[in-house]
């Protein structure tokens, strides 16, 4: 027991570490919570820090929830086995979506950033992937897709997350392939957190008021 809330509090303080504000105040002397949407997320570092620091940000917001869900889960089962996993030892399924789950929170409710953080898309496809990389992968095409056709980060995030969940639906009522229920159950509650986080960008795409990205330089229309 002591192992799990040990495994817990690492995921969720992994998934604390605001990497868009460290790169901002390191390398630009710059709080990026004063500059754009203000969001603590690789968008917003895109968006005010340049491509360089916004791929460095996305790269790492993406391996806080890879690191949890593959071998944050994998270290406990060492604690509780000793110091070597087996050869070819799997986590557990729950595990590893619990452990991705808390590098989520973290990351949403960071304890290194007055728990006001990003909203959690780059983090939480990270830890996907180390559980089941076809349905994430299906849901990064659309992501990619949205972005290109629309130029709106905020919408790819949201319909990638929410087809997230119907896309291992598909896989294993349509074609049979079998995903853990578990996996179905937090990839709900995870596109639920994500796309609530995103209640701003909503009404902004609602109202029309939404940026874009650009593709030709750093500002945004
Ligand atoms: O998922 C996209 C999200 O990061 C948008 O962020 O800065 O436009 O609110 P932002």
């Amino acid at each position: 027991m002591i192992a799990l809330f040990t495994v817990l509090a690492i995921s969720y303080v992994l998934g604390s570490i605001p990497a868009s504000l460290w790169v901002g105040q390191i390398f630009h002397k710059m709080d990026i919570r004063n500059f754009g949407s203000g969001n603590l997320g690789t968008t917003n570092a895109f968006r005010n820090l340049g491509w360089k620091s916004g791929v460095s940000v996305l790269f790492l917001d993406f391996m806080k929830g890879f690191i949890a869900s593959y071998w944050v889960a994998m270290y406990a089962f060492e604690i509780g086995n000793g110091p070597i996993a087996p050869p070819g030892w799997e986590a557990d399924t729950f595990l590893k979506i619990t452990c991705g789950l808390f590098a989520v929170v973290g990351h949403m409710f960071p304890v290194f950033a007055n728990f006001k953080g990003g909203k959690g898309a780059a983090t939480a496809c990270g830890m996907l992937y180390g559980i089941e990389p076809i349905s994430i992968g299906i849901s990064s095409v659309i992501f990619i897709v949205i972005v290109f056709t629309t130029r709106y980060v905020s919408l790819a995030s949201i319909l990638a997350s929410f087809i997230y969940p119907i896309s291992l639906l598909v896989m294993r009522f349509g074609f049979g392939y079998y995903v853990d229920g578990s996996i179905i159950i937090f990839a709900i509650l995870i596109a639920s957190g994500i796309i609530y986080k995103h209640k701003s960008n909503i009404s902004r795409l609602l109202d029309g008021t939404e940026s874009r990205i650009s593709f030709s330089g750093n500002k945004e229309n």
